[in-house]
């Protein structure tokens, strides 16, 4: 039998395809470039700091940063998480020792603050998650209760990995000025996806990947830290940077004093062409084009008369195109394979590594779900080949089925 046709759609993980800029940006600063950037005073060197600068520059054009030094490249979204909450609670324990710390987050979270939180908890800080509703939204006011004078970072995810829902950053933001407690901004399923503005939403520091909506490849990702925060955030790593080397002590200019060894150069130079390619297209766009793939999805999906439930809101508006389903007879793991034997259709079912939001819609016990994610090269036919395959599995079942 042929292999039907694959329909990528683990979009969540990591975006597939990539523009093809962002493969021969890679392959050209591969074999016509090469150097370390900065390091070395001769044009190729050169030519990799101007690739790192411009990637700066084009990141805070797209989400309305201020400085471009401001923003420093990670390896992924969870290296910025670490280096934002880490870096903070660091920086109070050197300027107040024996100050209590408290840090706000919430259910929907995912294991890359969870889990930084859970270490830091181990040293003494305390941690409240606020939890969400049945659609996974987070209240405003809720994060305005958790505040308390020993508060020193609010940390929220702007859109959830699960259930796809995007929470109210502005307000929150407004929450965490009025407060005046730092709001940090996990953008893993929104950055690229929806548009985002710094300066407007109040947020301090936005922690990114690369390789996601911004189209760039594996292994980048970035922290912007809006100006003064760099006086909160202490680096939580040390090393070369090929500045102020006649010193031991990292160098307090941004962005060296976040960035110590080598770089991820070849993929910057990718992602750089990724995020050149969303601009180019306009966040403006790759929303609407989403958008639609969300409508489509929800006119093609079985739904609760086949067994099915969609996690997270039907309300186009509030959420993105991250769709975990379950069933009421299929566990998670049989949908997943089922989809991918017979339809070629590629997505992943479990936990997603966010354990708070399986909690709050009731899949934590029962194996997750099963997540389907678009991405800008998805087309309204994969959706709905992927919703009938869905709809084959519950039939074979014999679940609101016709056998
Ligand atoms: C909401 C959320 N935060 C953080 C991450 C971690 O991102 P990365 O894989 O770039 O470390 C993910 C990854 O799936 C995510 O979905």
């Amino acid at each position: 039998m042929d292999r039907p046709a694959r329909i990528y759609l683990d979009n969540a993980a990591t975006s597939f395809p990539k523009p093809g800029g962002v493969l021969r940006a890679m392959v050209e600063y591969a074999t016509e470039v090469g150097a370390s950037p900065g390091r070395g005073s001769y044009a190729e060197s050169r030519r990799g700091a101007e690739i790192l600068a411009r990637c700066r520059g084009r990141l805070c054009e797209l989400f309305g940063g201020e400085s471009a030094s401001h923003v420093v490249f990670t390896h992924n979204c969870t290296d910025a998480l670490n280096l934002a909450i880490h870096g903070l609670v660091k920086g109070v324990r050197r300027r107040e020792p024996g100050a209590r710390v408290h840090l706000v987050t919430t259910a929907m979270d995912h294991n890359s603050v969870l889990r930084v939180c859970s270490d830091l908890r181990v040293d003494g800080v305390e941690v409240t998650r606020v939890p969400a509703d049945a659609e996974g939204f987070v209240e405003p006011a809720a994060i305005a209760g958790a505040i308390r004078r020993e508060t020193r970072l609010v940390s929220v995810v702007h859109a959830s990995n699960v259930t796809g829902s995007l929470q109210d950053v502005g307000a929150i933001g407004r929450v965490c000025g009025l407060a005046g407690v730092p709001l940090l901004v996990d953008a893993a399923q929104s950055l690229g996806h929806v548009p985002v503005d710094v300066r407007a939403m109040g947020i301090d520091l936005l922690a990114f990947p690369g390789h996601k909506g911004l189209m760039g490849p594996q292994g980048t990702g970035g922290l912007y830290l809006r100006p003064g925060m760099e006086a909160l955030v202490e680096p939580v790593r040390q090393g070369g940077t090929g500045s102020r080397s006649e010193r031991d002590v990292q160098p307090g200019e941004l962005p060296d004093r976040y960035e110590a060894g080598s770089h991820n150069t070849l993929g910057v130079a990718g992602l750089l062409a990724g995020v050149e390619w969303v601009l180019e297209r306009g966040v403006s766009s790759v929303r609407r084009h989403e958008v639609g793939l969300i409508g489509a999805f929800l006119r093609a999906f079985p739904g609760e008369a086949r067994g099915f439930r969609l996690l997270g809101t039907r309300d186009a508006a509030r959420r993105v195109g991250v769709f975990a389903v379950v069933h009421e007879a299929i566990a998670p793991w049989e949908l997943a394979a089922g989809l991918e034997e017979g339809a070629g259709v590629l997505g992943r079912a479990g936990l997603h590594c966010a354990p708070g939001a399986h909690e709050t819609v009731g899949t934590l016990a029962t194996g997750g779900a099963c997540r389907l994610s678009v991405g800008p090269f998805t087309t309204g036919e994969d959706v709905e080949r992927a919703c009938g395959a869905l709809a084959g599995l519950a039939s074979g079942c014999g679940v609101g089925g016709l056998g």
